[in-house]
């Protein structure tokens, strides 16, 4: 498939990306005297990336969002827990062979591209250095063809990034995540940083090049509203774990998890009836230095109960799962987490 210059076919696909009990911590401290702790940014996440589907991850700053995006970006390894890309175990050995397939958009358009180089530049540099023997003009053909595809004019081309607006900045960045025809985009809080008049119009683009290219992504906000807008299936992270998973409208509509339906009621635009009777969490987000014992959520969760303070609930369900001793609506209880 030429990304650039053919439509993708519909065809149903199985999953590009496969992850199982992804977890990645980090050692810290431990000089000459201190004990080194351990930070638990990502624990246990399984998932699976589709071509064509959008899995959004959820959750206040810290859960680990973009520890997983790192990890899925082949930029860091996992600490354990296993990640297929495109059918290959995605071990450090394999890795050169499969980052073309995985590209990220970071959520700062101003830091991520170079202000020295042209824009056409910087969309023939991943063709650069990863297709050195393309002959020059069809590297430039296919960036020019990618900034008509990503929403730009030709005389575009051979401006700097400080000549344009956040929006505009954004959809460059997108430009070159695409130019390695990738089959996954980890999208790190894209429009975060972008006034919300022009939210839209960048969230617009990427669903229209995911259909067109079928694009498997992972998109990460914090924003509700904005993963309402994109996503198929949505996460719910709370300090580096899944609290609940499930198609997007069954998270929405019937929130199974007290964190989600906390989450969605502090955004009204995301849900106007949670709006109405608004939950608010009491107590500070714990570090991942010290994640509580048993459910993670408890010290903060108003149903909390002596279970949940003992033993840890696992993610459970058929299609929507949530980790829960005492859910919402028509959850099932979780069964236990085996003691680790
Ligand atoms: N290299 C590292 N060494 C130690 N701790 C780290 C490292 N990278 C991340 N962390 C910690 O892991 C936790 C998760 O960080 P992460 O950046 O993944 O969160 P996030 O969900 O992306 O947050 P935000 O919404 O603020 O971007 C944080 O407590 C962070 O301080
Ligand atoms: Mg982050």
């Amino acid at each position: 498939m030429s990304a650039v210059t053919t439509d993708a076919p519909t065809t149903t696909t199985g999953p590009v990306v496969t992850a199982k009990g992804l977890t990645r911590h980090y050692e810290v401290g431990g000089g000459l005297f201190g004990k080194p702790k351990t930070v638990r940014a990502l624990s246990d996440l399984d998932f699976e990336l589709t071509p064509g589907r959008t899995l959004a991850v959820v959750g206040e700053s810290g859960c680990g969002k973009s520890t997983l995006a790192r990890v899925v970006t082949l930029i860091e390894e996992p600490t354990r827990g296993e990640l297929e890309i495109s059918g290959t175990n995605a071990t450090p050995d394999a890795w050169k062979s499969l980052r073309s397939k995985v590209q990220i958009v970071f959520q700062d358009p101003y830091g991520s591209l170079n202000p020295r180089q042209r824009i056409g530049q910087i969309l023939m540099e991943p063709l650069l250095i990863n297709r050195p023997k393309m002959p020059h003009s069809e590297r430039e053909e296919k960036a020019r063809e990618m900034l008509r595809l990503v929403g730009l004019r030709p005389e575009h081309f051979d401006r700097y990034p400080h000549m344009f607006s956040g929006g505009q900045r954004q959809r460059i960045a997108i430009g070159r995540a695409l130019m390695l025809e990738p089959e996954v985009l980890v999208l790190d809080e894209p429009v975060s940083a972008l006034d919300v008049s022009i939210q839209s119009s960048v969230l617009n683009l990427l669903i229209d090049l995911q259909e067109r290219m079928q694009l498997a992504y992972l998109f990460i906000s914090h924003d509700l509203s904005v993963v309402r807008h994109v996503a198929d299936e949505v996460k719910v992270m709370y300090l580096g774990r899944a609290v609940e998973t499930g198609p997007k409208d069954m998270i929405f509509e019937n929130p199974q998890h007290p964190y989600t339906k906390a989450l969605l009621s502090a955004t009204p635009r995301a849900d106007p009836e949670a709006a109405k009777e608004r939950i608010k969490l009491e107590g500070e987000l714990p570090s991942p230095l010290a994640v509580p014992p048993g459910c993670a959520f408890a010290p903060r969760c108003w149903k909390a109960q002596e279970k949940c303070r003992a033993a840890r609930p696992l993610l459970d369900g058929a299609v929507q799962k949530s980790a829960c001793f005492f859910p919402e609506g028509e959850g099932k209880p979780s069964a236990e987490a085996p003691e680790s």
